[in-house]
């Protein structure tokens, strides 16, 4: 990661050179997330609220603090701030519409005969990629399987509003077909709240990408999409490395539209289903 500051310290901000090199590295650090340079206007919309919380003045106050006698409450802030949440219910329709029509129909055949099948959402956020996972399979009967998607990320607290499976009129407006909403939701005041068809079938779980996955899998399916961007070649050469072991053999990885496993981990087979791009285990 480059640690060195090539810009002059905003205004605004007036954070110090020192001060931003130890935040990219502290943050690199707590995530693998990779801070550029001259990203001072993501460090001041992210953490400008925090100092605000904690009566700061500015960020070189934030630095001092965590230098000096930060909370682990304070530090988890400061990362799950830097991190990016963004999603949406079926993201990608070239994705979904292969997950639909090819992937998970060739899974089912696969495990007839024992009813089972586990699918790792690997960088989870608030849920919405795992529950749409769901209500496919779900739609798809499989009375009687034995059907299970794990979502992780390392943001505890996207990782709380995942689990409690509710969700803003804004949410559900983006990516969740209507029939979808009316049959696998219900109404929750001004929200929507996922029902007991889908909730059961997705768990929750803290987890680092950069951390042992020697307990995890083996699993038929893992997404992990949109979270390797933000890491550099090393970090996303290891997790994909390590993801490969939790995939069962023929096993598939769904990566983000931006994201490939080419020059980063030959082992994978890169299978096209139309616009969507799966990466296969042998
Ligand atoms: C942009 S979201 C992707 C959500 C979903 N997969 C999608 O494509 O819509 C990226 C997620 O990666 C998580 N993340 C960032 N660094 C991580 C790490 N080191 N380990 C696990 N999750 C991480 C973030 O907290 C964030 O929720």
């Amino acid at each position: 990661m480059q640690t060195a500051l090539a810009e002059k310290p905003n205004a605004s901000t007036a954070i110090t050179a020192d001060n931003y090199s130890y935040l990219q590295r502290y943050i690199y650090q707590e995530s693998g997330i990779v801070i550029d340079l001259g990203k001072n206007y993501l460090l001041e919309s992210r953490l400008l609220p925090i100092v605000k919380q904690e009566n700061l003045a500015t960020l070189n106050d934030l630095c001092s603090l965590l230098r000096a006698t930060a909370s682990p409450a304070l530090k988890s802030r400061v990362v799950e701030s830097m991190t990016t949440n963004e999603t949406l219910f079926f993201r990608d329709p070239a994705v979904f519409g292969a997950l639909q029509r090819h992937v998970l129909p060739q899974l089912v055949e696969a495990r007839r005969a024992v009813k089972r099948i586990s699918i790792w959402s690997a960088a989870a956020s608030s849920g919405q990629e795992a529950y749409s996972v769901a209500i496919l399979l779900r739609e798809m009967g499989l009375e009687g399987w034995r059907i299970h998607i794990l979502g992780t990320d390392l943001n505890q607290q996207i990782l709380d509003k995942a689990a409690a499976g509710r969700y803003l009129q804004i949410e559900v407006n983006r990516g969740l077909p209507a029939k979808h909403l009316v049959r696998y939701f219900n109404r929750a005041g001004l929200d929507w709240q996922i029902n007991n068809d889908i909730r059961p079938m997705v768990t929750f779980q803290r987890f680092d990408l950069r951390s042992s996955m020697h307990t995890f899998g083996p699993f038929d399916l893992v997404l992990c999409r949109n979270v390797l961007i933000y890491f550099d070649v090393e970090t996303k050469k290891q997790i994909l490395g390590s993801i490969r072991q939790t995939i069962a053999p023929g096993g598939l990885l769904a990566l983000g539209a931006a994201e490939t496993t080419i020059n980063l981990d030959s082992a994978y087979t890169r299978v096209s289903y139309g616009q969507a791009a799966f990466y296969q285990v042998p």
